[in-house]
């Protein structure tokens, strides 16, 4: 939830850290701030807010420093002002820590702390984490008062003795003033790379930070610290074991995460769409042997053909998109599946029977929530796969196997094209599962060959984005909205739902059509917009149906329908129409207009599209 940047080399840190904390802004954006060690004397500026406040904050003067820290905050203990911002420096002013993750016992190291007379100024549990590192460099004793020993350096030592005090997650970058050459990081539960450069090191939450100025990345795993100085770097476990890391290629590239034309990267992510569903799809699809290649499934496709039941877990928009496989799963496969929250799934103590398969659905990688649900479902013996988006993300390396949705960074904070790229993965996997059990190939190469070309069917809606905004605006006093489809068109309008409430800040509820009449219908006015993903499908007639009693009470109806439906425009208020596909494959085209509508809602309420207002990209925290 947090963004975290740190910079050792030959270039002046200052600019280096602010830049990367731009790059990480969409992390989180209460307060922001660095840490510059220069001339054995460490300068610490945080404020509130915005990057932008930060900057304005920063001296005039030069700063020659090449070793600082940085930290965009999204606050979880404590209020989002200047004091709990990090850096974190500890009371004797030598250590200074950011800090990404939530420490769980932070209150009783606080009260330990305290007995040993060390003063506090923040409500911050990250301030702990600074106080206990300063308390153990300061002493030279451990927490049972025993001397320092082994050959590490006394920064090093201080602060394996503080990492095996805490409970809880953190990502860490950490430096100290008797120490102007060494700058440590630390992993567990949240994430942190260590970009090497020429003669330079930058840690950082993601690679997002890193990739201007090395493609070359180590990825640290729960337990592990690294220890940058200008002869090198070295890894080890937070018990002093040292640990060999491979360099990893940063597989995205800069233009990947500039703005480009765009207003907002939302807006970018939405038009990115046509050509990431592409990347998404291709070399995965043999038209040839109406097979699927999956390649990070090879391995386990024979268990997953067999299975018994199939849990997809997940949060958020990747939820669902769970929602979507849910379906797929058993109207191809044949495969009992189901959909939990992982938030909730984790404390649920579930039933995994032997031949379960869970899958666990995230962009980031990340979620702290979906970690859980993983770990849950593993201890229960279960398989787990990962569909993810960030290469190298924990649960990309948490999970026994997994597919890449391979569409590169999603900036925007309201997910769009990793949205439709996970269901394009669980549609692509339905498909080979039913084809290697009870699909006829026919239907399978059919399937197949119409999801090969669903990318060509995006740009003729992309092509409306003027007539949805003028939807959006003549809705844009409504502050309360519904959205409503059938079938594989539900978790369309639970997705649509979303993007509007996260960006725009009105309130919307998905649900299933048919559901209207149990209780729902009771909020139709004119001042309630209902949205209707109406496209051919099984249920057409019904969900016709459904919006003729939302209008026979006055409701107001903007409907998504399919290109040339002429039947359905005497029931539209506002009509949006996309282009006719297989029922199967609809889902991706249907949520693009939705997309549409809430990022022109958006802006046209004024709203920051990509950072919107107490979220995040990515939730590394429950
Ligand atoms: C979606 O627009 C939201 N930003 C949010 O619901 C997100 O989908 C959820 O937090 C899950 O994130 P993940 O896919 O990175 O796990």
């Amino acid at each position: 939830m947090c963004g975290i940047v740190a910079y050792l080399g030959n270039k002046t840190a200052r600019p280096i850290l602010i830049e990367g904390l731009k790059r990480l802004e969409y992390r989180g954006y209460d307060s922001a701030g660095i840490a510059l060690l220069e001339n054995n004397d460490i300068t610490v500026t945080k404020s509130a807010g915005r990057i932008s406040n930060l900057e304005d904050c920063l001296t005039r003067d030069a700063s020659n420093a090449s070793l600082g820290i940085g930290h965009t905050r999204w606050a979880t203990h404590g209020k989002p002002n200047t004091i709990n911002a990090h850096p974190h420096q500890d009371y004797t002013g030598k250590i200074v820590v950011v800090h990404n993750g939530i420490i769980e016992n932070y209150a009783t190291l606080k009260k330990w702390l305290k007995t040993k007379d060390v003063p506090f100024v923040s409500e911050t549990d990250s301030e702990v984490i600074a106080n206990l590192i300063g308390y153990f460099y300061a002493e030279g004793n451990d927490k049972q008062g025993r001397k320092a020993s082994g050959s590490t350096s006394k920064f090093e030592w201080a602060v394996q003795e503080a990492l095996s005090e805490l409970v809880g997650t953190y990502g860490l970058a950490i430096i100290c003033k008797d120490y102007p050459d060494t700058l440590i990081g630390a992993k567990k539960g949240s994430p942190l790379i260590l970009g090497v450069g020429e003669k330079e090191f930058i840690i950082a939450s993601d690679a997002s930070a890193i990739v201007e100025h090395t493609t070359q990345a180590i990825y640290l795993s729960d337990n592990e610290m690294a220890i940058a100085t200008s002869e090198g770097f070295r890894t080890k476990t937070i018990d002093n074991v040292e640990v060999t890391k491979s360099l990893k290629e940063i597989e995205f590239s800069l233009e990947e995460i500039e703005l480009a034309d765009f207003d907002h990267y939302m807006l970018k992510e939405i038009y990115e769409q046509p050509t990431s569903i592409a990347r998404c799809l291709g070399g995965r699809i043999d038209l040839k042997s109406s097979r699927v290649v999956l390649g990070g499934l090879q391995d386990i496709l024979r268990d997953l053909t067999k299975t018994k039941r199939i849990i997809l877990t997940a949060c958020g928009t990747a939820w669902h998109a769970a929602l979507v496989g849910e379906f797929l799963f058993e109207q191809l496969a044949r495969i009992p599946a189901e959909v939990e929250y992982a938030s909730e799934f984790r404390y649920r103590n579930p039933i995994i029977e032997e031949g379960t398969i869970v899958i666990a659905i995230s962009q980031s990688g990340e979620t702290a929530d979906t970690l859980a649900a993983i770990e849950q479902a593993k201890e229960r013996g279960a398989t787990v796969l990962g569909v993810v988006n960030v290469v190298g993300s924990t649960i990309a390396r948490t999970t026994d196997a997994g597919v890449y949705l391979r569409v590169g960074p999603e900036i925007g904070v309201a997910s769009t094209k990793a949205f439709t790229a996970q269901v394009a993965v669980l549609t692509m996997l339905a498909i080979e599962l039913g084809r290697r059990r009870h699909l006829s190939n026919e239907y399978a190469y059919t399937l197949l060959k119409e999801l090969a070309t669903i990318h060509e069917k995006i740009p003729p809606i992309l092509a409306q984005t003027d007539h949805i905004k003028e939807i959006a605006k003549a809705n844009i006093d409504k502050e309360n909205w519904l959205f409503l489809g059938r079938g594989l068109n539900y978790p369309v309008a639970l997705e649509g739902a979303l993007k509007l409430k996260e960006i725009s800040y009105i309130h919307a509820e998905g649900l299933p059509a048919a559901e209207m009449k149990h209780g729902p219908i009771a909020l139709i006015t004119d001042d309630m917009p209902a949205v209707f993903i109406a496209t051919k499908c099984s249920q057409y007639d019904k969900i016709i149906g459904n919006i003729e009693e939302v209008r026979a009470r006055g409701g107001k109806t903007i409907v998504v329908a399919t290109e040339g439906d002429e039947n359905i425009k005497q029931y539209a208020d506002h009509l949006i129409t996309v282009p006719d596909t297989n029922e199967y494959l609809q889902p991706m085209i249907n949520a693009i207009p939705l997309q549409l509508l809430a990022y022109h809602a958006a802006v046209l309420r004024g709203h920051d599209v990509d950072k919107p207002r107490n979220l995040a990209k990515s939730v590394t925290v429950e």
